[in-house]
């Protein structure tokens, strides 16, 4: 077995490197030149780099030579332009698969990491099934669907679909802002903090897609991954607080006002020519009752759960930042 990892640099991706590492897997990892390797310092001189990037076809051959099984974590959760999501995310999954085809040719198993984005929202009433049919509301689940149908189509290998929900844990900067802000004792809240929200640990989906590399079952499938419990998002606010001994007050942000924000976010982006979570359409996905996944049929198929809820979850990723001094 020899595993290809892509996005390996970036939070999803270091901890299944990390998970690769623990069953002493041989690994490759795609990385481009101006990537940041912080996140994997632990395995330095165990891992085979190749440099290369998703846009540029020519790079990708040396690192899929070889290789048997893939985890493709590679993509855009942020972007300066909406086609930019298109650019990476699906054209960049077809241009991974054209160079497997072509130099890959024991691979085994590719495993895709798209998103719950693909599917679209769904309330605790009625939660995201695999079999629904997808309406992702933002170009960057149009991305993700897109790249699952580039998978579905073009795969020279078995494949597997991880859809994740938001993912947290140690490492992430996205869910750093909402510990920042319960520290200092205010959290932005959006339509009364209603909106109900399936998580995963970043260790448990990292599991999760290694599980996928190899479970016979899995093959040809789309999953939903996530911890079992559904959580609003202000309930995800105290929580936070109540691991950082904070009770965190609501700063009320009207609906009307979320395209706005998203619209100024945006533009202050491009200004500064760093890509920000909150722009373009992501004022859609702000704006959605909610993002429940129904889980079960990963653990039906496959045998596989998520073990870590979300208190403890919440614990750990609070010491790792504080440990990092990413937090006080
Ligand atoms: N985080 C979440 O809540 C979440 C939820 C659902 C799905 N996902 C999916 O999980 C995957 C990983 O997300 P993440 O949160 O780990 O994001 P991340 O921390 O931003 O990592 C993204 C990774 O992709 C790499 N990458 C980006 N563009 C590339 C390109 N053109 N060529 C090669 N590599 C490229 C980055 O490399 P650099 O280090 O060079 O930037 C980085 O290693 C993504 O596919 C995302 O859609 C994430």
């Amino acid at each position: 077995m020899r595993v290809l990892v892509t996005g390996a640099t970036g939070f999803v991706g270091s901890h299944v490197v990390d998970r690769l590492a623990a069953r002493e897997c041989p690994t490759v990892i795609l990385l481009r030149q101006t990537s940041s390797r912080r996140f994997l310092e632990a395995h330095h001189g165990r891992l085979e780099v190749h440099e290369g990037s998703l846009q540029d076809p020519a790079t990708l051959d040396a690192a899929v030579a070889g290789v048997t099984h893939v985890v493709h974590c590679a993509g855009l959760t942020r972007a300066l332009h909406r086609t930019d999501f298109d650019a990476v995310n699906h054209r960049g999954t077809v241009r991974l698969l054209d160079a497997l085809r072509r130099h890959a040719t024991g691979l085994e198993r590719f495993v895709l990491v798209s998103s719950l984005a693909a599917h679209g929202p769904a309330s605790n009433t009625l939660p995201a099934r695999e079999t629904d049919p997808p309406r992702p509301v933002s170009a960057y689940g149009s991305s993700k669907l897109h790249a699952e149908e580039a998978v579905r189509t073009q795969c020279p290998s078995g494949f597997v679909i991880l859809r994740p929900p938001a993912v947290y844990g140690p490492r992430d900067l996205e869910f750093l802002r909402l510990f920042r802000a319960a520290q200092t004792g205010l959290v932005p809240s959006i339509g009364g903090g209603r909106q109900e929200l399936t998580l995963v640990y970043a260790p448990d989906l990292a599991e999760a897609l290694v599980h996928c590399l190899t479970h016979p079952a899995a093959a040809g499938k789309t999953y939903h991954v996530g911890a079992p419990e559904v959580v609003t998002a202000a309930n995800l606010a105290r929580e936070i607080g109540a691991v950082l001994g904070r009770r965190p007050r609501f700063l009320p942000i009207p609906a009307p006002l979320v395209p706005l924000v998203c619209q100024i976010a945006a533009l202050g982006a491009r200004c500064r020519r760093r890509p920000s979570l909150l722009a373009h359409d992501k004022h859609r996905e702000l704006l959605a009752l909610g993002w429940v996944a129904d889980t079960t049929r990963l653990e039906a198929e496959t045998g596989f759960s998520c073990p870590t809820r979300l208190r403890p979850g919440l614990e750990h990723t609070a010491a790792w930042y504080r440990a990092h001094r990413w937090i006080p």
